[in-house]
């Protein structure tokens, strides 16, 4: 568990915005993902034009869904198993108090504005796999191709790490197992996409965009949008589109939101307890700890364990007072370690990333 000192420490890194007594006023602000930065710059951008904030997260996270290089998210998203991309993202909107979902929805590059189109043009919030893809095209979708090389590759490469399976091991698979070996399939792709693949086929993440705003008038929403868990079983759905685990908003005490691995945070409906959290007084940092230590406890905090995942929630009070929180302080790199951030704008200039605060510190390997 946490130390008072860590727990004090990480805190006391928050801002004074996010320590501060609730204001008076609301006020423009977005908090994502630590791969938000851009995303909350564009949802700024739209709340200060004055647009609804539903529009701005959505506006934002398809900063995220269209970019090849993001691959946790739309777009390059990597593959499930069979090497199909498989997507997952929901929204809420506070003044309307409304949802919409999708889960497992393949060949549409920007699920968040499916998930809109299924809470503002159906009577249903939920619609998984071929149906949502079906609806998407009702609503003028065309299904495309999500995989880019670089994840095909990595797709490749991860098949090549596997034991006993036909792309590896028998007396007549291709010689070699090592990423370079496909060097042949793939002669443009340079020694650091191969060592990026490879650390993909070794680690699969749970990548995931998640970004909350509040505008200045009080109403709030949330957009949370990913690929999900790389090389899942197909039909597999996490988080994010689950009301309640990946998002959730009620703007009359504020909004939650996931990324991680979104197994363990179903288990504790994160961001929904973040919600009551706040609405029963605590503080969002507080609110965020408890979902992590509930996360922590399903394990019976045995860190061995809980060494084998990530996962991360995010708070925005209705006042603009927010936290970002994370199972771990980081993860060792190489010969270097990267610390959990969290993307914040609060109106005054660019986006700035901010150490989340953590439950447990990661052992070294
Ligand atoms: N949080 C993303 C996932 O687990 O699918």
């Amino acid at each position: 568990m946490v130390s008072r000192r860590n727990w004090m420490t990480s805190v006391a890194a928050l801002p004074a915005a996010a320590q501060a007594q609730p204001a008076v006023k609301p006020k423009n602000i977005v908090i994502s993902s630590s791969n938000g930065v851009e995303c909350c710059n564009i949802a700024m951008s739209w709340l200060r034009a004055g647009k609804d904030t539903l529009d701005a997260v959505i506006a934002g996270v398809n900063v995220n869904e269209l970019d090849p290089n993001d691959n946790s998210v739309g777009y390059g998203g990597l593959p499930n198993e069979e090497g199909i991309v498989e997507l997952d993202a929901c929204v809420m909107h506070g003044p309307t108090r409304r949802a919409g979902s999708v889960a497992s929805i393949r060949g549409i590059k920007t699920p968040s504005k499916i998930a809109r189109l299924v809470m503002e043009e159906t009577d249903h919030i939920m619609l998984a796999g071929e149906g949502a893809l079906r609806f998407a095209k009702t609503m003028g979708y065309a299904e495309e191709n999500l995989l880019t090389e670089k994840s095909r590759l990595a797709f490749l490469v991860w098949k090549r790490t596997m034991k006993d399976s036909n792309w590896s091991d028998g007396v007549d698979a291709p010689p070699g197992k090592s990423p370079k070996a496909l060097l042949r399939l793939f002669p443009e792709a340079d020694e650091q996409t191969l060592a990026w693949a490879h650390e993909m086929a070794v680690r699969p993440p749970t990548g995931t965009i998640n970004c909350l705003a509040l505008n200045e008038k009080g109403e709030m929403s949330g957009c949370t949008t990913t690929s999900g868990l790389a090389w899942k079983i197909p039909g597999r759905v996490g988080d994010s589109p689950i009301i309640g685990a990946g998002l959730y908003v009620d703007q009359e005490v504020g909004a939650a939101g996931s990324t991680g691995r979104g197994e363990e945070n179903i288990r504790v409906a994160g961001a929904h307890t973040i919600v009551e959290n706040m609405r029963h007084g605590m503080s969002p940092p507080d609110a965020v700890m408890d979902a992590l230590k509930r996360v922590s406890r399903n394990y019976d905090n045995d860190l061995k364990r809980l060494d084998k995942f990530d996962i991360n929630f995010y708070a925005l009070r209705k006042d603009g007072v927010f936290a970002g929180g994370s199972l771990w302080n980081g993860q060792f790199r190489g010969a270097g370690f990267v610390s959990r951030k969290f993307a914040v704008n609060d109106g005054t200039g660019n986006s700035r990333l901010l150490d989340c605060a953590y439950l447990h510190e990661r052992p070294r390997p």
